[in-house]
This record gives C-alpha cells, sequence and structure tokens, in this order.
C-alpha cells in the first residue's frame, strides 16, 4: 500500500524524503534559534494553503504579528492567506483569551474612528470634550482586558491550559477541515516542567487530531533528556544544525522517517530572502 505523501514546500527537502511527510504524520524539527525552523513552518503551511489545504499555526512564543511580518518579508501573503482561512495563526498563551482579545479588537476598531473624527472637528475648529472623554474611557478599558489577559496567563494551570487548547484544536480542525498544523514549540511547553508521562500525552493527544504536524523544538540543552524523548514518540526527526566552518552555513540531516526511504546524511542549506533552499 503506497503512502500519501504530503509536500513539504520545499523542493530540496522533498527530495530526500521520498517527496514529503507521511500523511497525517508527526515529525519533530529541531535546532538552535535562527536555523530557520519557523520558516520551514510556514512553506509547509502556504504549500498547502496554496493546494486548499487549510493549516494551523499554533505559535507559544512569537507573536501573530512577528509571524505574519516575517512571513510578508519572504514573501509568503500570509496576510491575504489568513484573510481566505487557509492559514490560521493561534497564540498558545491567548487562545484561553480569546473573549478578551474579541472585545479589545472591537475596541480598537471604535478609537480608530473616534481617532479620525477628532481630527476632522480640531480642523472644523468644534470642541471635541464628549469624544475625547470616550476615547480615555476606551483607553481604560483596554489597559483593563490585558490585565485580564495576563492574569488569566499566569492563574491557569498547565493542565487546564493544554485541555483549552486540544479542545480548541478538536473544535477548529473539523470546521474548517485542517489538514496541517504547526506547533511552535514543544520546547516552549517543556520549560513548564512536563514529566515524560505529560509529553507523551501531549503527543499522543497531537497525533489523534489526524493532521500532518511539524513540531518545532529548540534543542536546547536543559530539555536535552525530554527531546530525546519526544524523538521516540514522532514519526520523523529532522535536525538543523549551525557548521563550525566559520562561514555561517547550516546543515539538515534527516534522523528518522517511518515509512520512507530517506537520504542519510548532512544536507547543506541556506535560508535566502525568499525562504529555505536546500542544496
Ligand atoms: N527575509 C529574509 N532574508 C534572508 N534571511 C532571513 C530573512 N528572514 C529571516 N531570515 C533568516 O532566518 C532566521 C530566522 O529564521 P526562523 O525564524 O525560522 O528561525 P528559528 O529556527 O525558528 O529560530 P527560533 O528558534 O529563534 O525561533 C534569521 O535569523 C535570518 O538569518
Ligand atoms: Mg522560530
Amino acid at each position: 500500500m503506497a503512502i500519501d505523501r504530503i509536500s513539504t514546500g520545499i523542493l530540496g527537502l522533498d527530495k530526500l524524503i521520498q517527496s514529503g511527510f507521511p500523511k497525517s504524520s508527526c515529525v519533530l524539527i529541531s535546532g538552535p534559534p535562527g536555523t530557520g525552523k519557523s520558516i520551514t513552518a510556514l512553506h509547509f503551511l502556504c504549500e498547502g494553503a496554496l493546494n486548499n489545504e487549510v493549516g494551523i499555526y499554533v505559535s507559544f512564543d512569537e507573536p501573530r504579528d512577528s509571524i505574519l511580518l516575517s512571513g510578508e518579508e519572504l514573501g509568503f501573503k500570509l496576510q491575504q492567506l489568513e484573510k481566505e482561512n487557509k492559514i490560521i495563526i493561534l497564540e498558545y498563551f491567548t487562545i484561553e483569551s480569546n473573549l478578551y482579545l474579541g472585545e479589545r479588537s472591537r475596541i480598537e476598531d471604535e478609537m480608530k474612528l473616534l481617532v479620525e473624527k477628532k481630527k476632522r472637528m480640531e480642523k472644523e475648529g468644534r470642541a471635541t470634550n464628549e469624544l475625547d472623554n470616550r476615547i480615555e474611557m476606551l483607553k481604560d478599558r483596554i489597559i483593563e482586558i490585558e490585565k485580564a489577559i495576563r492574569e488569566s496567563r499566569y492563574k491557569i494551570t498547565q493542565h487546564e491550559r493544554e485541555e483549552i487548547f486540544f479542545s480548541r484544536l478538536n473544535e477548529i480542525i473539523p470546521l474548517v477541515k485542517a489538514k496541517r498544523l504547526v506547533v511552535d514549540s514543544l520546547s516552549a511547553y517543556m520549560i513548564y516542567g512536563v514529566s515524560k508521562d505529560a509529553l507523551h500525552m501531549f503527543i499522543h493527544r497531537l497525533r489523534d487530531l489526524g493532521t500532518t504536524t511539524i513540531l518545532i523544538s529548540e534543542a536546547a540543552e536543559d530539555i536535552k533528556a525530554l527531546e530525546k524523548t519526544a524523538e521516540y514518540l514522532v514519526d520523523g526527526v529532522i535536525e538543523f544544525h549551525h557548521t563550525d566552518d566559520g562561514k555561517d552555513s547550516m546543515n539538515l540531516n534527516v534522523k528518522k522517517m517511518r515509512w520512507t526511504k530517506q537520504k542519510k546524511g548532512s544536507t547543506p542549506y541556506e535560508i535566502t530572502p525568499s525562504g529555505i533552499v536546500v542544496k
């Protein structure tokens, strides 16, 4: 029985793994900061989006805006794909705060209108006291909302947050028929001192979602042992490295890819202004 392959969106990487990740597999991409892990994930989601496969990016550390910006810089048209609901970017730590976020964006929209109106009225030499009061009130409300978001972030336990995270994904994936998922990063999840059992359960639950999933890991020293455990639990492991040749070059190594005849050894790659190029 032939296994369906899901293109990574990076031609040279596909070539190393028989044209792509096995469908519904969970692949760990591990490497130090700046080696292009998040960019690889964007290639993967955009490749899906361009073929009408919806993808979800769950970011733990990097704010949505920063991801959108780096995508736009590399020519990925993320904003457009988000508008078309082909890519959905979620921040893990604000998933539970969506109610607040909805209110904040409504307030911000109202503020924009009020500020424009105020400018017009000032030009016409009219008094703006009432508008000023309303704008001040809205600013206070935004401060309150931000405080509530911060507090709910810290008050909620790791277990509760994880429950919310999976119930949200279980709701959203069938709703938008998502086929691809990125979790960036597992390391950010693991710094909360998760046990091996909890990690096992987390990866198990990710696999149950049925998407083809990229899990990113920072390969940090303090979580090396847990990362090793994760490597056993996932279907594929790709390591990104800086090389020691002093030329700022990088290599990737497909360490494991179940059901796949993979090319072994190090393969050089570059991060170019249009993304990752595997040589
Ligand atoms: N427009 C661009 N042109 C060329 N190179 C770029 C561009 N944008 C980013 N880069 C390179 O990509 C790197 C960042 O890539 P990326 O965010 O995917 O790294 P990462 O492995 O996810 O890092 P972290 O672990 O810190 O999240 C930058 O350090 C830079 O070298
Ligand atoms: Mg990153």
